[in-house]
């Protein structure tokens, strides 16, 4: 089946989805040369997706629309900054696009929604527009875009190293996929420089300084037996070094991890990336679900949005 719908006019227009992250490690290891901080993380994507409608035209005009307000549709919106780079990769300055994002990852979350819908549009404008860019030249570009994006592009299960775009891929079996309790103030946002700019304050004293190092601890990471199987018996530990310098600040996320620690069944809470989403991890979606059935309610007359979502193994992908 083609990805691809035809018009009368010769466009083409098509649909793909763009699924959030959680991390379920994000280790700070020191700074870097070029201002950003060295990582070591292990990522996850989930089944929250937002979707983008790409139709593709000649007439050089890139366009934005978005079901939500509270998100800009101009230059700075990483959708029109990606589908700008790959057009001035290509060479072709006549190459166009209108696009139309439905948002439901929320915004400002931790979740690497944004990320995603870059990723999303280097997928399908490299399709739309026949530039057979290869997945490590898009690669590329989408790490100048923003250092999730190189994730968002794979998905699945990653190690991220570096600043977060050096993937290496983790062999792992889980069957059913785990899934989490997801939840975050609707209120409330975290800016990703200040809370690492804050991790810097805090904890820069302490940070790791050499390569050496750094490799040290890649490979106690790899080396984790929770990243070979997947299991209520063995569950990933849960560490994020952002959440201990964001929750001092943010009341919403040491709320939410109260709140989610009392779920029963859970195999850990953390937040993710740099909040102030947080989650439950369940060893499978029937066991989360249960427990989220009961407690959705609640979590509206809290403040708090929240989803129920699946772990799954790919990253952003065509419609068919
Ligand atoms: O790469 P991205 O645009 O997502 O990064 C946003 C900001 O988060 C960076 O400008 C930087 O302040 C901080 N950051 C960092 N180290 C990383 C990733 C992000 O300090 N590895």
């Amino acid at each position: 089946m083609s990805i691809f719908k035809h018009s009368r006019e010769g466009s083409q227009s098509l649909r793909i989805n763009a699924p959030a992250k959680i991390n379920l490690h994000l280790e700070v290891l020191g700074l870097r040369a070029d201002g950003f901080h060295e990582l070591a993380m292990v990522m996850q994507s989930i089944d929250l997706v937002d979707y983008l409608e790409i139709t593709s035209n000649l007439d050089g005009l890139i366009s934005l629309s978005v079901d939500d307000s509270n998100l800009s549709s101009g230059d700075e919106n990483l959708i029109v900054r990606a589908a700008k780079l790959l057009r001035s990769r290509s060479g072709f300055d006549n190459l166009g696009a209108t696009i139309h994002l439905q948002k439901n990852i929320p915004i400002g979350a931790g979740l690497a929604g944004g990320s995603s819908d870059g990723a999303a549009t280097l997928i399908g404008l490299n399709s739309l527009w026949r530039l057979n860019f290869t997945q490590k030249q898009l690669m590329e570009m989408g790490a100048e875009l923003g250092s999730d994006v190189p994730f968002c592009l794979e998905g699945g299960t990653k190690l991220c190293f570096g600043r977060g775009e050096r993937l290496e891929s983790v062999n792992i079996s889980s069957t059913p996929p785990m899934a989490v309790i997801l939840v975050k103030n609707s209120l409330e946002s975290v800016s990703t420089p200040w809370a690492y700019g804050r991790c810097k304050e805090i904890k820069g004293s302490d940070y790791l300084k050499y390569e050496t190092d750094f490799e040290r601890r890649r490979q106690q990471l790899r080396n984790e037996s929770w990243l070979s199987s997947f299991s209520a018996l063995n569950p990933p530990p849960l560490q994020n070094d952002l959440q201990q310098v964001v929750a001092p600040e943010n009341q919403s996320v040491q709320d939410s991890l109260k709140i989610l620690s009392g779920f029963s069944g859970s195999l850990g809470v953390a937040m993710s990336g740099s909040g102030p989403s947080c989650f439950a991890l369940y060893s499978n979606y029937n066991d989360a679900k249960v427990v989220y059935d009961l407690k959705k309610n609640s979590l509206k007359e809290l403040g708090l949005d929240s989803w129920c979502c699946s772990f799954q193994s790919t990253g952003v992908a065509f419609e068919l």
